[in-house]
């Protein structure tokens, strides 16, 4: 018999189409809500998630469940350690994500920094302030980049920026290797030497229980007055209402985010500033980059369904 797998969201067809023969495979027209999940996962030997949440209650009902792929490379939604317990394999997307998020970081870095989106305000709402003398941008060229997190992201957020002629240094839990520091032409500072020197504070880290609210009110306290923020990584590695208050307060220059504390509900507060720009967590969202996320996971998920290991899997250990 076919092994079936759940797929929670009308994922393009072109994806399916290798693995048609050998799984039995549901894709449903619209996104499935948790319930709709809830009442069908126990048919299924692997499930194809984007967004869901694989906590307890879902691996309880998911009785026969061997595979599960999250599609995205953080898996902050899946409950990990109950997959293992239960010997379910965790399934990613490493590195299909890392061009197109690093490019909107980078994006988001420039934006704010240039001030783009308060100018393409202004002259929709007809207006032609052409300032002689701004303080409320920054020129790119010259300045500092402080990336936290020097994974796959973070390594090309850096020879983005690079291009544009900023100087970088980064911090990561797991210092690089020096050729490989070399290689980059980064340099490598403590965090609290980045926060309290870079222009601006790119974030590359998964979220953990560790990264909470990583950065706070005491971190934007020692933060340069014209220091700019980026998170393109997971929203509450940053304290949302620590940094409306900074923004507000002026204690910072600006902020650009695509994630959120509480997604779909960014603090309305931030709708009201205009030294922030915001995005809908869309840094992956370019279709080229989604189909090939889609591909990675399913190829991930189907190798573990049919026993052999995957290069994304995030739970080694169930191997042995
Ligand atoms: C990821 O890959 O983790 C992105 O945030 C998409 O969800």
């Amino acid at each position: 018999m076919k092994k079936k797998i759940l797929v929670t969201y009308c994922v393009p067809e072109i994806v399916f189409e290798p693995y048609k023969d050998e799984f039995d495979i549901t894709v449903p027209d619209r996104l499935l809500t948790r319930d709709d999940v809830l009442a069908c996962i126990g048919e299924y030997d692997g499930l194809f998630a984007l967004g869901q949440r694989l906590d307890k209650e879902m691996l309880d009902a998911a009785k026969n469940l061997k595979a599960a792929a999250n599609n995205g490379v953080g898996y902050d939604n899946f409950d990990v350690k109950e997959a293992t317990k239960r010997g379910v394999a965790v399934i990613n997307t490493p590195t299909a994500v890392t061009e197109a998020t690093a490019e909107h970081a980078a994006t988001l870095a420039l934006a704010v920094m240039r001030g783009i989106v308060r100018y393409d305000k202004q002259v929709r709402a007809g207006g032609w302030e052409r300032e002689r003398y701004p303080d409320h941008n920054s020129q790119i060229y010259g300045s500092t980049v402080g990336i936290v997190g020097f994974g796959r992201i973070g390594k090309r957020v850096c020879k983005k920026l690079q291009g544009f002629g900023m100087e970088v240094m980064y911090y990561d839990p797991y210092r690089a290797a020096p050729e490989v520091e070399e290689e980059y032409g980064v340099r490598y500072v403590e965090l609290d030497e980045l926060i309290r020197t870079a222009e601006v504070i790119t974030l590359h880290m998964p979220y953990t229980p560790e990264n909470h609210h990583l950065i706070n009110a005491e971190t934007f306290d020692k933060m340069r007055k014209d220091a700019y923020l980026v998170n393109a990584a997971r929203g509450a590695v940053v304290d949302e209402a620590a940094l409306i208050e900074a923004l507000r307060e002026h204690k910072i220059k600006g902020a650009a985010l695509d994630v959120f504390e509480h997604e779909p509900h960014p603090m309305p507060e931030l709708f009201e500033l205009d030294n922030v720009i915001l995005t809908p967590h869309i840094a992956s969202a370019v279709y080229k980059t989604r189909i090939g996320m889609a591909k990675e996971a399913m190829e991930g998920l189907t190798k573990a369904l049919r026993g052999e290991k995957p290069y994304n899997l995030v739970n080694p250990e169930i191997w042995s």
